[in-house]
């Protein structure tokens, strides 16, 4: 028998340390103006000394599993994904599954950048569908202020840190809610448009993020608009038949062209990007959680996402809440 996973609850941590745009204009060469007119970005949060990506997803997950009203015990399954975990191993997922209490969990990281969380619920959604898990809590979180080179104004502006959950469960009803499709792609050759540059196979333990901003501008819109067509051409759909346009938050620039280049007016877009930055993996269960709890997403709606990060790797999710 097939499953079909619906999401039950969603949750979210935001570090309470706001980064304003100014605070970059105090020690490298850059304007408030720049960054809001280049990027959309107005201010971010990073998380404090002491905090940790593993503190923010248990903070996200707790209020999930509240919202949803399910115990930790009933949990499967959580699935992190990051790419800025707490240690190399190990995984965040682990972490999280004891400080829950989740005992009869598996837990396990997943790492593809800002399409994170895409590929996470890819995965969250075929484990249900197959009958492996009931429960999966599906975790965003990332604290992207640790891997950045503070002095290099074109990325050190761009990011933000945060979590977000969303709690999975399966059905067997006939229903036309829940996760429709998944598509995930990744190409190799691009490595080094953006990535970071330490780790066990390099010289230096800690690396710091590096990237091209203007190639993976370009190949983001190309890439974002491939994962879009394919799931709304998979489902039969057009654009028209979407409710919500729930966009990775990298650039305004990019969310805008996307959006415009399937006709979806300024209404149906989830914007946080001026508030959070990018904050990877974690962006799209900040921007759902919007959305959901101030009443704008309602059930029966049909909700698309995509993302595109280093690797690359890039996807797209459809959605009927
Ligand atoms: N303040 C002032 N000037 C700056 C800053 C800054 N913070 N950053 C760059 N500049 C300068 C550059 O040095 C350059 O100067 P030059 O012309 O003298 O060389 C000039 O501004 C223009 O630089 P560009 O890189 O062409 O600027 P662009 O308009 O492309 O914006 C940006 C740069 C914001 C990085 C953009 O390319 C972008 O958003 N790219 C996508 C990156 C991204 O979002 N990556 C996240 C991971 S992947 C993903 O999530 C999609």
């Amino acid at each position: 028998m097939m499953f079909r996973s619906i999401p039950v609850g969603c949750g979210t941590y935001l570090p309470s340390q706001v980064i304003t745009n100014d605070y970059f204009s105090t020690f490298m060469e850059t304007s408030s103006e720049w960054i809001a007119s280049r990027t959309g970005i107005l201010e971010r949060r990073f998380a404090s000394e002491s905090e940790t990506t593993s503190d923010m997803a248990v903070s996200a997950a707790e209020e999930a599993l509240k919202n949803a009203s399910i115990a930790a015990l009933d949990v499967d399954a959580i699935i992190v994904a990051t790419t800025t975990p707490d240690n190399i191993f190990p995984s965040v997922a682990t972490i999280v599954q004891h400080r829950l209490g989740a005992k009869k969990a598996f837990a396990f990281d997943v790492q593809a950048v800002c399409s994170g969380f895409i590929y996470a619920l890819s995965v969250a959604d075929n484990m249900i569908r197959c009958g492996q898990a009931k429960t999966i809590l599906v975790i965003g979180a990332e604290s992207m202020s640790r891997i950045l080179d503070r002095q290099d104004r074109t990325t050190a502006v761009l990011f933000g840190d945060g979590a977000g959950a969303l709690v999975l469960q399966a059905t067997n009803a006939a229903t036309n809610r829940g996760i429709l499709s998944t598509h995930l792609f990744s190409d190799g050759s691009y490595k080094e448009l953006l990535y970071v540059d330490g780790g066990p196979g390099q010289e230096k333990q800690e690396g710091v993020l590096k990237m091209c901003g203007r190639e993976i501008f370009k190949l983001a819109v190309e890439r974002l608009g491939q994962a879009v067509m394919t799931a709304l051409e998979a489902n039969q759909l057009t654009s028209a038949d979407i409710d919500w346009f729930i966009p990775h938050q990298a650039n305004i620039r990019i969310i805008n062209s996307v959006s415009e280049h399937f006709h979806l007016p300024r209404e149906k877009v989830v914007i946080t990007v001026h508030k959070h930055g990018n904050t990877s993996a974690a962006s799209i269960p900040l921007a759902l959680y919007d959305a959901v709890s101030d009443g704008r997403v309602k059930e029966n709606d049909l909700i698309i996402f995509e993302a595109m990060g280093g690797g690359l790797t890039w996807g797209s999710a459809l959605i009927r809440w």
